[in-house]
């Protein structure tokens, strides 16, 4: 048997046979604390599991599985000892057949509805749609059948939780089980990584992501990351900061609005610090007059000066305005719109100061990155959002965050 390293309570069920778990098994808690991992030793038994119809694995894409679960079981287990289509999804694993199916891939549902399924084993079970769960369990008609999910917390308001974790009949049932894990059950990780893990994190990040508690998002959103000390003075902004050599790079993200106002931020990365040093803002509510894509352009090309040697990223639905871009030989790129993700690096570029604003050229920005809120009637939905309002020179922000950060740069 192949061996792994895992903390008791990991343990437990990772060698705990397929017979003598439940129908629904879910592993929630904190980041790195070794759920993912918990699935391989299970998927392994899996494959000698003599049960009724599908063995499937499942995450929010089949991209996702490959990169969360595959590559590290295929480590595991050897080249020999697996075959993978990366199009179809069709697995073989041990000498035994199985399903790799997204949630949020094209059709899915659809495919899934024609299963009966034996076998599921479900990545970031939370970030699927509920309908796309709800049909999965309904194909579970074999006798024997088990699901086992892992989770990152979310709202105490998310389906996941409110209709399974804390459905207090599916447990006196013995239809439903958990496991509850912190990094400290993950004996992979030397203290210096779980440290700098958690200085990522503050307030309701850290609760939810380092506690692994199902907290719900509420107020202000980077009320913990935000300090005065990502304030700076233009007289303290690093000497030749500008001009060639004195940055890494410049990046220009632009938050598009046309009755909402339209935001342009003037980024340098000198390579520790990410300065924010200019914004554009242009309120047409306030300023009572509209501008079109090309004025809009125009300004853009101002903004950008002659040296012309930043990189604009802009929301990837702003089709008409990156036209005008285009038209003007103005360098662009797609922004990352994963709006919760985004914030998340956001929050973790504050919190490690990583960022500084001008106080005295993006007033609009540092503004709203303190007023930017979560929205709280969608919040009693489950559903975690952004407020809608004053939240533009905040999504300018976010929008570089998740799109340029790299992550080693946070954890460094
Ligand atoms: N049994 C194990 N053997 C070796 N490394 C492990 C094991 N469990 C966890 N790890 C390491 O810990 C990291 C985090 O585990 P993972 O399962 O991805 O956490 P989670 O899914 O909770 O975020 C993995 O990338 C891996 O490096
Ligand atoms: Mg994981």
């Amino acid at each position: 048997m192949l061996r792994f390293n895992f903390g008791p309570r990991v343990e437990r069920f990772a060698v705990r046979p397929p017979e003598k778990d439940c129908p629904i098994n879910i592993l929630e808690g904190a980041v790195r604390s070794g759920k993912t991992w918990c699935l391989h030793p299970k998927a392994i038994y899996c494959c000698d599991y003599d049960v009724g119809g599908r063995k499937v694995i499942t995450g929010v894409s089949k991209q996702s599985v490959y990169n969360n679960v595959l590559t590290d079981l295929f480590d595991i287990v050897g080249p020999r000892n697996y075959s993978y289509n990366r199009n179809t999804g069709q697995l073989r694993l041990c000498g035994s057949e199985w399903l790799v199916i997204g949630a949020k891939d094209e059709g899915s549902e659809r495919y899934i509805r024609g299963l009966t399924v034996g076998v599921a084993l479900c990545d970031e079970v939370s970030l699927m749609p509920q309908s796309f769960f709800q049909m999965l369990l309904s194909r579970m008609s074999p006798e024997g059948a088990r699901l086992y999910a892992t989770t990152n917390p979310d709202s105490p308001y998310h389906w996941l939780k409110a209709e399974y974790l804390d459905n207090p009949e599916l447990r006196a049932k013995r239809i439903l089980w958990s496991e509850h894990f912190t990094m400290a059950d993950n004996p992979n990780l030397v203290p210096e990584f779980v440290e700098s893990q958690k200085r990522l994190y503050t307030g309701f990040f850290y609760k939810r992501f380092i506690e692994g508690l199902w907290v719900v998002a509420e107020g202000a959103i980077y009320k913990d990351s935000w300090s005065e000390g990502l304030l700076y003075d233009p007289k303290d902004e690093p000497l030749g900061l500008r001009v060639r050599g004195g940055h890494v790079q410049r990046i220009i993200p632009v938050d598009y609005g046309t009755t909402n106002p339209m935001v342009f931020l003037d980024i340098y990365d000198d390579g520790k610090l990410y300065w924010i040093t200019r914004e554009y803002y242009w309120d047409s509510a306030k300023q009572l007059r509209q501008k079109t894509d090309a004025e809009y352009a125009d300004d853009l090309a101002e903004f950008i000066g002659p040296q012309r040697n930043a990189k604009v990223i802009i929301d990837p639905s702003a089709a008409s305005f990156k036209a005008e871009m285009t038209k003007r030989g103005i360098w662009h790129a797609d922004a990352d719109n994963d709006v919760n993700e985004g914030i998340r690096i956001v929050s973790m570029v504050l919190n490690q100061r990583m960022a500084r604003f001008c106080r005295q050229t993006t007033q609009n920005t540092i503004q709203e990155m303190q007023t930017y809120a979560w929205d709280a009637k969608a919040a009693q939905r489950g559903e975690e959002k952004p407020l809608k309002i004053h939240d533009h020179g905040a999504d300018a922000f976010r929008y570089f965050a998740k799109t340029e950060v790299p992550y080693w740069r946070l954890a460094a």
